[in-house]
């Protein structure tokens, strides 16, 4: 009986969107991706969204410090992940940001809500406040010696010497980390949400939703040690969603990111309208929800996000996942070593396909961390992938192809073999859902070396010389490309690309999971190229140089002169199109020039003249900084710069983009 087919909702973590993604993020988001892809090979209805988690302090401070807005930040950044995700074959159904119309409403009606039923009140709290930079501090804005230890320079929340935790007050020469003043004690009206109401429902949501042993134990030790109301407001200045009915209060951040989860959900529905928001959300909802989280975050995902979601009158998670942190080489990702490894290093480097099969190679449905083992890396994809998978399709392709016009025989010489393929299907299946990829893999690896074994034992290379063995070679190799296509079926979720070339090769155009169980006959199949090459050692050498560079070099090594990164972020660099061009009376060597740069023209003075006939330059675009501030000059006012190459006289050449560019572009 197949099973009846279910409608699935699944969420991985929303990323920070100040920062590039790394290695460490993919982890999630490959964990994840898999997953939905497995289930909808398995012909569910499974939808995957995600967002941009784009509020809350460091996001404000960092577009302060590069003087962008925060949305410019947050967008920036959001452009950056969904185009390194996607580049990992992270298949979103759609992504999002929380600070979205979406979001904006969903908060504020789940706050009224909660703000009616009086499961949210108002507190005045004391709180450390920055009077030179006049704003409260987050506890991870203030440091100081620790209270128990008496380390120096540690975190407000935590010493990382003797894993104390207290409050900012209790650190001994506490300082701002913003201003390095002395905070001080400053009330303010704080609005709390009443987690601690809530320990009988979520013990109760604790039993329904189907979580991981570690999860629980967490929870259990969470309502060992009781639960407190959640203060769920930030005082102004803040980059988040303002509170309702206030002047200077904000959600905090933690509050509207989960929320995030509908918001970008909500977004899909009013696109597609297969998909209905209440039929996932309501109490009543017979959808599956689930989220992916790292286990730093359990604690948002199941307390206060159930107890929030219960209290606003919806359905609760049906499970949170929860996996371990990356390390690289048995340590902490490390910058100084190489080992922070931005996506995109990666990709400039290394084939997408190897690092998810990497990764499903290690995965459990545990907290336990992982180790991306860049040596036990090189040698496990090359001997799994290259070595046992591809190499089954490689040692039989070309004999069906050159001597049988690509065509398959008409049935299998060892039907029992094929059926133990066949017969792995419900426990590797089993294995995928239960996010044991660590034992699929390994399944599917043995499955491999069976295949082998079988072509190894019938010597296919052998027995064509033979005139009259032809047809059984035909057959071997058909056997063999169909235990290939069979593992190449159970490794879909996993990876994609391969999968989509070797069915394109076997020239078929989709595959179900159901597909690995019967075999592939009588039909011709295509032209085999190889589908992967082996990964050198030097390669990941490569990308380790290349991290290492983009670390910050050591102080000794930075010269006076040197600009930061964030001081070279500051410049806004813009294409213009010059639209008057004029000698400038009295000044030998300077063009008046009229710029459209987008949202405004500019009077800009460039020394440009003794290089360009000024009505050779009328339409043309140039590239400009955008932000300079306005220079009072002898002939009037210069409100930015052109930039030109060269020695200087004639010699000096305006740095022109290519067509396409337009006024207004960004120059990145
Ligand atoms: O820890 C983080 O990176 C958060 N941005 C995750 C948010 S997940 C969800 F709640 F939005
Ligand atoms: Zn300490």
């Amino acid at each position: 009986m197949p099973e009846a087919q279910r409608k699935i909702l699944v969420t991985s973590a929303l990323p920070y969107a100040n920062g590039s993604p790394h290695m460490g993020h993919l982890v999630e988001y490959i964990q994840t991706d898999i997953w939905v892809r497995f289930q909808k090979l398995r012909g569910h209805l499974c939808t995957y969204v995600c967002a941009s988690d784009s509020h809350g302090t460091p996001i404000m401070l960092k577009a302060r410090e590069l003087g962008i807005t925060p949305e410019a930040l947050t967008d920036g950044y959001s452009q950056e992940f969904v185009n390194d995700f996607g580049d990992f074959g992270v298949d979103f159904d759609n992504y999002h940001t929380t600070h979205s119309r979406e979001n904006e409403q969903l908060v504020g009606s789940i706050y009224a809500t909660l703000r009616a039923s009086g499961d949210i009140y108002t507190r005045t709290i004391e709180q450390s406040f920055d009077e030179k930079e006049g704003m409260f501090l987050p506890d991870r804005f203030v440091r100081g010696t620790c209270p128990v230890c008496k380390t120096e320079d540690q975190y407000g929340d935590a010493c990382e010497n003797c894993g104390a935790t207290y409050s900012p007050e209790d650190l001994i020469d506490p300082v701002s980390v913003l201003s390095g003043t002395k905070p001080v004690k400053r009330e303010s009206e704080h609005y709390f949400f009443k987690l601690s109401e809530y320990g009988e429902r979520l013990r109760q949501w604790m039993k329904d939703a189907t979580l991981d042993r570690n999860v629980v134990a967490k929870l259990d030790e969470w309502f060992e040690a009781g639960l407190q109301d959640w203060d769920i407001s930030r005082d102004e200045p803040y980059f988040g969603f303002k509170i309702p009915g206030t002047e200077n209060k904000y959600f905090y951040v933690w509050l509207d990111a989960p929320v995030g989860y509908m918001a970008s959900f909500q977004q899909l529905c009013d696109r597609d309208e297969t998909l209905d928001f209440d039929d996932y959300w309501n109490t009543d909802s017979e959808a599956e929800v689930y989220h992916f989280i790292g286990k730093d975050i359990m604690y948002f995902h199941t307390l206060f996000w159930p107890a929030v979601l219960k209290g606003a009158g919806y359905r609760t998670p049906s499970s949170v996942f929860a996996h371990g942190f990356l390390t690289v080489n048995g340590q902490k990702m490390s910058k100084s070593r190489g080992t922070f490894i931005k996506a995109r290093t990666y990709l400039d480097h290394l084939n997408p396909s190897f690092l998810r099969y990497y990764y499903a190679a290690k995965l459990g449905p545990t907290i336990e961390d992982i180790d991306l083992n860049l040596e036990d890396f090189v040698a496990r994809v090359n001997s799994d992938l290259v070595g046992k998978l591809v190499n089954i399709a490689s040692r039989c392709a070309g004999f069906i192809s050159k001597r049988f016009d690509g065509e398959l025989a008409a049935a299998l010489p060892d039907e029992a073999l094929f059926a133990q393929f066949a017969e792995a299907s419900e426990t590797i299946a089993g294995h995928f859902e239960s996010r044991e990829y660590s034992k699929a893999m390994r399944q599917v690896m043995a499955l491999a070396d069976q295949a082998n074994r079988y072509i190894d034992e019938n010597k296919p290379w052998v027995m064509i010389k033979d005139a009259d063995k032809s047809a059984e070679v035909q057959q071997i190799c058909t056997q063999g490309l169909n235990m290939f296509r069979s593992l190449m079926v159970y490794l879909t979720p996993v990876i994609p690309a391969v999968a989509d070339d070797a069915r394109a090769f076997l020239g078929e155009s989709s595959w179900h999971w159901r597909d690995a169980s019967t075999p592939l006959l009588g039909s011709r199949i295509n032209k085999f190229k190889p589908l992967l090459t082996r990964v050198e050692a030097e390669q990941v050498q490569k990308m380790v140089d290349q991290s290492q560079e983009n670390a910050v070099v050591p102080e000794a090594e930075v010269k006076d002169d040197f600009i930061s990164i964030d001081d070279f972020m500051k410049v806004d660099l813009r294409i213009a199109r010059i639209e008057q061009a004029e000698p400038v009376e009295g000044a030998d060597k300077l063009l008046a020039l009229t710029l459209d740069v987008g949202d405004s023209k500019r009077s800009v003075f460039a020394g440009i003249k003794a290089a360009y006939d000024p009505a050779t330059l009328i339409g043309r675009h140039v590239i400009v900084v955008a932000n300079l501030a306005p220079r009072k000059m002898r002939f009037g006012v210069s409100e930015g710069m052109v930039l030109a190459a060269g020695p200087g006289g004639e010699d000096i050449f305006l740095l022109s983009p290519d067509e396409g560019a337009k006024a207004g572009m960004r120059v990145k």
